[in-house]
């Protein structure tokens, strides 16, 4: 997919395809947040956050003189040891100091390359230069130094990473410790032997994204948490205790399991202890595996099984989610353990009834999301995963697809907290040793979740779904199998552009079909009534936030009926998925605009335009589509704006979203009729344009319920900040999410102000990111500046360590807007173990 894009295959003909509704207290309680990964380890093991007080350098894909040398010579890897980047003495002072997760991709500027060849390569990145034709910007070193104590000596030191982009080595104390090439899955190395123990250590980590693994934008270098755990030579093996529950009647019943490693020279005797706490912390049972040996440099599986009665299921409505604190001892001593979060619930993908949640229906009304956001690229702040889904709860979306990738552990925590079903899908498609790797660790590292109702092996293998079906089943069927091996409770699926009536499908559980609803899925059906289908990717409908015109000189599509050539609007994609009762449902292409595989346009789109919201989370119009039919409470929302100066007397189309019965609209007083709302329809009238106000009255029967106005405005006056939260914490990582908004001299919002901006944030805080959703602005994503788009822009503020108070002010850099200022608490909170 790097060489040939979408629009490639369409013109070539090759492929031509590709309510649960939460109230405001399940999203508030949602919001509240969510414990962290520091906090699941029990002693003696400690999990430290590696996240603070890293160096960073560029070093080069070509020239090893440019990349600390490394390369410079035959003998690197020959001897082990002789790495002097990673030893003490490494003069590191003009690195720039950084805490992780990091993006350097977002950092960088944008280039445009007029070959071919290089635009194909650039427009996947979103125009960041990345790439092996790019080396002084495809590299990247990180480096620390850390003091390890005397008395850690014979406990297990490692290093895990939550994912890095891409290819990584790992080098310690001047040793070569190992590798990793993908840029999604998490990996780890045990670093007990190569450290100085009552004394200083270094670490230096090369992260080379010349390469890369999808065809959207993926970030460059540490984007994901690092964690230093340090545990008992007798320990839980990693991502092994799990927690599988049935329920009879109501009562659930918990199969609990556990390996313990011995990484002693000796056998041991141990037993493994569970108790299951509920989400109040009341512990509901405490049970104990039988002792059992341990072989000397061995592991032995330990299981119990323990009722809860009448348990609080998961479900998006109601997240309930329990604990087992899993520890192990040995000779009365306990040596390790963990907590694993888990709920109680069933999952079941039906031919006939869709998809069953708890034994009742549930509709999927799902979005399909990359993993970037304005301002910070790939590299999320914990909080910003919560508001990511908050903004898409708000329209109702009950389930996200991890498209095309292992998610972050966050997203999924999030997920499981606020009540947001997953489809978790892998990168790699393929059976080789690195395909089964990603496979095993995302359902490992992801099995106890209660949010993931299934698994995807893949996405679009038109080779494996096609012309090399034959291999395509045995690959996936050896993929299947691994799932069910590894997760015998969840069924498995893969997205699929075409009939699925060979290769990859022939293998899955549940068949999932991408796009084309008008010609597959019915006559897939009638043929083959006993697979449950779902609708893995629909849509792929397009629009510009407060854009009403499509036009090519300016990159903007409007927002009434945009879609790519192989999708659909929202209201004609739902109008399938949303009737047919043996259909699961189905994942919108997508939530959020992503940087990257800029569809319609190329440069200087640097983004697609495919979000329901834009990069900053700011709703387009679409989305109150989906709020319509997706969620039960009334609502409406009427566009477009009423500034169409210049436009007097020429017809504007007025549409509006709403559930509720009829609509009557009026123009500076004057009824224009009032219409019936047609099921999973929109109403629409064409109106010749006068200044003043358009007015939507939504009844039911003869009851005014909702009323919206839209206003035409003067000119940009003044701005105003809002933010997302009152109050953040002071642990350094949390953050708030500033929206900044135009208004005219008589406070109304002026929805196409484009003004250029400049921020300062004092006090507890930093700006991190900003942005603005345009999908065709060159600005910089790091710069305290940005013009508003189409009337609004984001700041990105993070906590410091230090309780107080965040100053947030925004001014126009030409002075002729009233300027704006707002401030956020930011209380004493408990920073996470860290390494510092
Ligand atoms: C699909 C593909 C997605 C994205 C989308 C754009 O075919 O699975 O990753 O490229 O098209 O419409």
């Amino acid at each position: 997919m790097v060489q040939i894009t979408r629009r490639d295959l369409v013109a070539t003909g090759v492929a031509l395809s590709a309510p649960a509704l939460l109230g405001r207290q399940a999203l508030a309680a949602a919001n509240a947040s969510m414990p962290a990964a520091a906090e699941n380890a029990i002693a003696p093991r400690e999990q430290l956050l590696f996240d603070v007080g890293w160096k960073f350098t560029f070093g080069h894909g070509s020239d090893p003189a440019k990349d600390l040398g490394f390369g410079m010579g035959q003998g690197d890897f020959a001897k082990t040891g002789e790495f002097s980047f990673a030893k003490l003495g490494f003069d590191d002072s003009a690195w720039r100091p950084l805490d992780l997760p990091h993006d350097w991709a977002v950092e960088l500027p944008f280039v445009k390359d007029d070959t071919a060849k290089g635009d194909s390569q650039l427009r996947s990145h979103g125009y960041k230069p990345l790439g092996r034709r790019y080396p002084e910007t495809s590299v990247g070193w990180y480096r620390r130094e850390f003091d390890i104590a005397a008395a850690e000596l014979g406990r297990r030191i490692v290093i895990a990473f939550d994912g890095a982009f891409r290819d990584v080595l790992v080098f310690v104390n001047g040793c070569f410790i190992g590798r990793n090439t993908n840029g999604y899955a998490p990996f780890q190395f045990d670093l007990s032997d190569f450290l100085v123990y009552g004394g200083k250590n270094v670490i230096a980590i090369r992260v080379d994204a010349s390469f890369g693994d999808g065809w959207f934008y993926e970030g460059a270098g540490i984007y994901r948490h690092v964690w230093l755990t340090k545990s008992d030579a007798v320990h839980l093996g990693r991502w092994e205790s799990v927690v599988r529950s049935t329920l009879n009647g109501d009562t659930a019943s918990l199969a609990l399991t556990a390996i313990v490693e011995n990484r002693e020279a000796v056998a041991t005797r141990a037993k493994v202890t569970w108790v299951i706490r509920d989400a109040a912390g009341t512990t509901v049972a405490t049970v104990q595996s039988p002792e059992q040996d341990v072989p000397a440099d061995g592991l032995a599986e330990f299981s119990a099984s323990a009722p809860v009665p009448h348990p609080l299921l998961w479900s998006p409505q109601t997240p309930n989610l329990y604990t087992a604190a899993v520890t192990v001892s040995t000779g009365g001593k306990q040596r390790d353990g963990e907590i694993v979060s888990f709920g109680i619930r069933t999952a079941e993908f039906d031919a006939n009834k869709g998809f069953l949640l708890n034994g009742e229906v549930v509709k999927i009304q799902g979005t399909c999301n990359h993993q970037d956001h304005a301002g910070v690229g790939a590299a999320l702040p914990d909080a910003l995963q919560n508001f990511r889904l908050s903004v898409l709860r708000e329209m109702g979306c009950n389930a996200v697809r991890t498209s095309h990738n292992m998610p972050a552990p966050e997203w999924v925590e999030a997920c499981d907290h606020s009540g947001v079903m997953m489809m978790c899908e892998t990168r790699l498609m393929n059976s080789n040793p690195e395909g089964m790797a990603q496979l095993e660790a995302m359902i490992k590292r992801y099995r106890n979740a209660p949010s993931i109702i299934i698994w995807s092996i893949g996405n679009e293998e038109w080779l494996l779904q096609d012309k090399m079906a034959e291999q395509g089943e045995k690959i996936a069927a050896t993929m299947v199998r691994r799932c069910h091996e590894l997760d015998p409770t969840r069924q498995v699926t893969t997205a699929v552009n075409g009939d699925n009536e060979k290769g990859v499908s022939e293998a899955v559980d549940v068949i999932g079909f991408n796009y084309n609803e008008e010609k597959w899925p019915d006559k897939f059906h009638a043929s083959h009534p006993k697979r449950p289908v779902v609708g893995s990717e629909t849509s792929s409908a397009l629009s510009t936030r407060g854009e009403y015109i499509t036009d090519p000189k300016r990159n903007t599509v409007n927002s009434y009926d945009g879609a790519a050539d192989w999708g659909k609007t929202p209201e004609a994609w739902w109008n399938f998925y949303g009737t047919r009762d043996w259909l699961a449902g189905g994942f919108a292409w997508t939530g959020f605009d992503y940087r990257g595989e800029p569809t319609p346009y190329g440069w200087p789109s640097i983004s697609s335009q495919f979000g329901i919201v834009d990069m900053c989370g700011f709703p387009k119009d679409y989305f109150y589509y989906y709020k319509a039919w997706w969620r039960k409470e009334p609502s409406l929302h009427l566009f477009p704006h009423w500034n169409w100066q210049g436009k007097e007397g020429q017809d504007v189309a007025v549409w509006v979203y709403t559930n509720l019965e009829s609509v009557e609209l009026f123009l500076n007083g004057r009824s224009l009729g009032r219409q019936n709302v047609p099921h999973l329809g929109h109403v629409q009238w064409k109106v010749a344009y006068q200044p003043g106000v358009i007015e939507a009255r939504g009844y039911k029967g003869d009851t005014i319920v909702l009323v919206e106005k839209r206003e035409t405005s003067g000119g940009a006056a003044r701005l105003r900040l809002s933010t997302d939260r009152k109050e953040i914490n002071a642990d350094g990582e949390d953050v708030v999410l500033v929206r900044v908004e135009a208004f005219d001299s008589h406070g109304r919002p002026v929805p196409t102000a484009g003004n250029k901006l400049a921020f300062r944030v004092s006090g507890s805080g930093r700006l991190i990111g900003v942005g603005n959703g345009d999908p065709n602005c060159l600005e910089s994503d790091k710069d305290p500046r940005r013009s508003l788009f189409n009337g609004l822009a984001q700041i990105i503020v993070q906590a410091t360590n230090q309780p107080g108070i965040i100053h947030i002010a925004a001014a126009s850099e030409d002075g002729t807007l009233t300027p704006a200022a707002i401030s956020v608490r930011v209380k004493p909170a408990k920073r996470r173990l860290a390494v510092r």
